[in-house]
């Protein structure tokens, strides 16, 4: 973006692909990151007197307008960061757009309605990806690319339209790029992993990475219950993917082979049933060892045995990467686990790195203060897959 910027934009319009897809409480955002995470290219561009077009999906709407995923509080709130009136297109390619964008005078700012409410957005359909590609192209006459979040998708908007434009990096997918090269190139040891979350699933094929680079593997969260059941402990009514235990049995033999430590919760807190998230109605918790969860029992954060476990295999890492709530954070009584592995980081004298989603909102909810950490990215899936060592469609496009 910096050559851009010493090209000269004043005049341009400017299309800035961001990742703006916060989590809403109906149309409240409950945590602002991303939108912060960009401001610093909308400035840059708005303060070189560029029209700045930004645009972004929000949740997973159907291909159609559906005013649950709507993208105006995003805009509303990117204007008060910006301190500035932000115009906002009712809709991405039609005729709002472009009025909106043909109205913005040098310096302003609009933000187009979701992006994913047009099936050409997302569509596993190179003719059709295309054509919404060209669609939008009409509105701009440069791109910079700045959702880091969404770069792991191959999505009109991420891969076909910088194509269609002189396409340019933003600060925040330059920034997000060089952290993970730090975690990829060269990193300084002892280099410690802490993974959380509900599923396994979703995590195998970093973990297959990981396994060859990761010193210290630190498994939490509800895809923990997988692994202990692969132990042969019986897990209750904890979240279990029976079909992963294969997987996960070959993971744990792996880790032993190659000498990485993959070290699981050795207690869990446990209730009768999932937490009111709502109410926030007090769960009382009982915490019992690994190899003794009742029958009856799900099994909801890591215990205070495995705090202390964590926090001690953190204290010497040089280098960290955490993906992941240990439990489930948003109620406070399964808190605590979640609250020890940020707590960790923090302590680290190590660099340390928050992996999005989640884990990213989830120390920024629990009140934990940003720059304590070496860095929290924007990416859940895409700072993972580029862990994974995928290349990823959003960045190839971008470097082609
Ligand atoms: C994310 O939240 O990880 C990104 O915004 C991408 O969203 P998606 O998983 O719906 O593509």
């Amino acid at each position: 973006i910096d050559e851009l910027l010493s090209e000269g934009v004043a005049g341009k319009r400017v299309f800035v692909r961001a990742d703006l897809n916060v989590p809403l409480d109906g149309t409240t955002i409950t945590d602002d990151g991303r939108i912060r995470a960009v401001l610093p290219t909308v400035k840059a561009l708005a303060e070189a007197g560029a029209r700045v077009v930004v645009a972004s999906h929000l949740g997973r709407p159907k291909g159609a307008p559906d005013p649950a995923f709507s993208l105006a509080p995003a805009a509303t709130r990117l204007g008060e960061l910006l301190g500035t009136e932000v115009a906002f297109a009712a809709d991405t390619v039609g005729d709002s757009a472009a009025s909106t964008v043909s109205g913005l005078t040098d310096g302003k700012v609009a933000v187009l309605e979701n992006l994913r409410f047009n099936a050409g957005e997302t569509s596993k359909d190179d003719a059709e990806r295309a054509a919404f590609a060209d669609r939008l192209a009409a509105l701009a006459d440069v791109y910079v690319g700045d959702g880091f979040g969404a770069v792991h998708r191959k999505h009109a908007s991420v891969f076909d339209l910088p194509k269609r434009l002189p396409h340019y990096a933003g600060y925040l997918i330059a920034t997000e790029v060089g952290v993970l090269k730090k975690l990829t190139e060269d990193v300084k040891r002892p280099y410690v992993v802490a993974l959380g979350g509900a599923k396994v699933s979703d995590k195998l094929a970093v973990i297959d990475q990981l396994l060859g680079k990761a010193d210290r593997l630190l498994i939490g969260g509800g895809m923990a219950y997988t692994f202990l059941k692969a132990k042969g402990y019986e897990v209750g009514r904890s979240l279990l993917q029976e079909d992963q235990i294969p997987a996960v049995t070959e993971y744990l033999e792996r880790a032993e082979k190659q000498g990485v430590e993959l070290v699981l919760p050795v207690d869990a807190l446990v209730g009768p049933e999932f937490p009111d998230l709502k109410t926030k109605a007090p769960a009382n918790p009982t915490a019992v060892a690994a190899d003794a969860i009742p029958a009856d029992q799900e099994g909801l954060d890591i215990g205070p045995e495995t705090r202390k476990l964590y926090a001690s295999k953190l204290a010497d890492a040089a280098t960290v990467f955490w993906n992941g709530p240990m439990g489930v954070f948003e109620h406070p009584d399964y808190a605590e686990g979640t609250k020890a592995v940020a707590q960790a980081l923090i302590d680290s004298p190590g660099f340390t790195v928050v992996g999005g989603g989640d884990s990213a909102a989830a120390v920024r909810t629990l009140g934990f203060d940003e720059q304590a950490f070496g860095h929290i990215s924007t990416g859940g899936g895409a700072s993972l897959e580029y862990l994974e060592g995928k290349t990823l469609p959003g960045l190839a496009a971008l470097e082609d």
